[in-house]
């Protein structure tokens, strides 16, 4: 009863002090005065909302991602008002007075109507590693609709299953239904989302990104949905990104690494090269963080342990679409290094470190390259390319579905491309083991058919050698 009590006292105070507030610059507005110092305070959407006295705590665009070890779950979620706690409630068979508290952060989108949300966030910890939890997130003014999640199994040896794709709108996000289906179905273990969300979150004052937030809730908020920046995410040095998603490690979701089972996963920017005007010291930053992160993982202690080393970011090094795009160039800025200095090339690197799959997106389009380095294909051998290849393997999977339709590839096929589909759909990862590692590609437009599979096998996951003449 006391706490009944507050809780209304709160909610009418509040209320006292908007209508104290409010009226004044509204009526203003409405005797059709110039509005000039008062309705700065609030902008013209947020007199509107005040004036319905209509109160927002509810929490929406719920969704999970991987904390920094496997016996740990992150769930993000964003309210319109503040509600003044942040909890998540959880429990193995049915949500259990397990209140676990997290934090809220004001976010101010930059458009016009300057629109406020507050982002919650909590770190579930210590969780049974292959365990399914129920849980609910919100806090004293509401809690969410309950959702299901099934913590990382422990240890390497298992078969982690994900989908894979970039370049998702909220306009025609043509595979999201077929997506939504197969992940309530349990077909994935986690999503990975290379990068382009709803064109563009910050769209019309942000709405665009609180609706495709909304769309991929049926996905996210049941499976981990691990993400990079892509190009559309850049408008205000990748504000909406930062704070709609929370990926671990201390680089605002912009880069980090984490394991799954037999893999290494490496989340980079690709987009520090292409957008130098938020800091080139962004590139080298970056460069360096993966030079260390590659060399730890490829330690022969940890990559006998777990031996497949995936890297995925927005932008292709590699490409045969019509267009202009960089990866249509033979110096690609982040193969080769940024424009004239060729510093900071990634290409080097990841053969030096023996990178198995680098996975790309940004063409609206599928395409599977046969092992490559320098425009070269280095084949395992010609009756089986992918079985101990001398070079890394790059797939482009774009084609998720937007508003800006599908990219078309150059009539000619070069010799180092070995698949190519314009039809929107999404890739399929599996590691099966330490050596064999599945992929395929679901065409949406051909009703959920497999285009393209293949296995690529590496029965030693050591470095490749760079051959003369090469990039530098
Ligand atoms: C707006 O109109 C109301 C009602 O006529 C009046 O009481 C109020 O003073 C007016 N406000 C301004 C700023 O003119
Ligand atoms: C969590 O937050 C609620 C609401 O603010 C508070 O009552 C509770 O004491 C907090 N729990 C912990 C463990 O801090
Ligand atoms: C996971 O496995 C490792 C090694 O087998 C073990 O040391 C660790 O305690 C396990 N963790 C959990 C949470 O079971
Ligand atoms: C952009 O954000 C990063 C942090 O993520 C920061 O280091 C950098 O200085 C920012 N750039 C600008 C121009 O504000
Ligand atoms: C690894 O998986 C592949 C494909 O499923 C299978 O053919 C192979 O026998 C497996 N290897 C081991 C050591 O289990
Ligand atoms: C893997 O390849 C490296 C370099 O070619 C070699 O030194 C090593 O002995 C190989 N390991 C196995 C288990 O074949």
């Amino acid at each position: 009863m006391l706490v009944r009590k507050t809780k209304s006292n709160k909610i009418l105070s509040v209320i006292i002090f908007w209508c104290a507030f409010i009226p004044h610059s509204y009526s203003e507005k409405l005797n059709g005065t110039d509005v000039s110092e008062e309705t700065d305070a609030m902008s013209p959407f947020e007199s509107i909302m005040a004036s319905y006295k209509l109160v927002r705590y509810q929490p929406r665009h719920v969704h999970l991602s991987y904390g920094s070890n496997p016996t740990e779950m992150v769930v993000t979620w964003s309210t319109i008002d503040d509600p003044g706690s942040t909890s998540v409630e959880f429990g193995i068979e049915k949500i259990a007075e397990n209140r676990v508290n997290g934090t809220a952060t004001l976010f101010e989108d930059h458009g016009e109507l300057k629109l406020k949300q507050y982002i919650h966030r909590v770190i579930l910890r210590e969780l049974q590693p292959g365990q399914n939890y129920v849980y609910h997130c919100g806090g004293d003014m509401g809690w969410s609709a309950e959702f299901y999640f099934r913590t990382m199994q422990n240890g390497t040896n298992w078969s982690p299953k994900f989908a894979v794709y970039g370049d998702m709108g909220n306009e025609n996000a043509q595979s999201l239904p077929r997506l939504q289906r197969e992940v309530e179905m349990g077909s994935y273990d986690a999503i990975l989302h290379v990068g382009d969300f709803a064109y563009d979150m910050n769209s019309d004052n942000g709405l665009i990104g609180d609706g495709f937030m909304e769309q991929i809730e049926p996905i996210a908020a049941y499976v981990p949905y691990m993400t990079c920046p892509g190009n559309h995410e850049q408008k205000n040095n990748f504000s909406h990104y930062k704070n709609r998603f929370s990926m671990p490690g201390p680089y605002k979701s912009m880069m980090y690494s984490w394991n799954m089972g037999p893999i290494h996963f490496i989340s980079i920017s690709t987009e520090f090269y292409y957008f130098l005007k938020y800091g080139i010291n962004q590139v080298i930053e970056q460069y360096e963080w993966l030079k260390a992160d590659l060399l730890e993982a490829s330690k022969p202690v940890n990559r006998e342990e777990r031996p497949w080393i995936i890297v995925y970011g927005h932008r292709p090094m590699y490409c045969s679409n019509m267009g202009t795009d960089d990866c249509t160039n033979f110096d690609a800025f982040t193969r080769v290094g940024i424009p004239f200095l060729h510093i900071n090339g990634l290409e080097d690197l990841f053969m030096e470190n023996g990178v198995d799959l680098a996975i790309w997106a940004h063409q609206h389009s599928y395409e599977r390259m046969f092992p490559l380095y320098n425009y070269q294909v280095y084949k395992g051998s010609e009756t089986e390319p992918y079985k101990n290849p001398k070079a890394l393997v790059h797939i482009t999977t774009g084609s998720a579905g937007c508003k800006e339709d599908h990219a078309e590839f150059k009539k000619e096929k070069p010799a180092w491309t070995a698949f190519r589909s314009s039809d929107y759909g999404y890739s399929r990862l599996q590691a099966m083991n330490k050596t064999h590692l599945y992929w395929e590609q679901v065409s949406d437009d051909q009703e959920g058919i497999v285009v393209d599979s293949f296995y690529l096998i590496r029965e030693n996951h050591s470095s490749y050698q760079i051959p003369d003449g090469s990039n530098v």
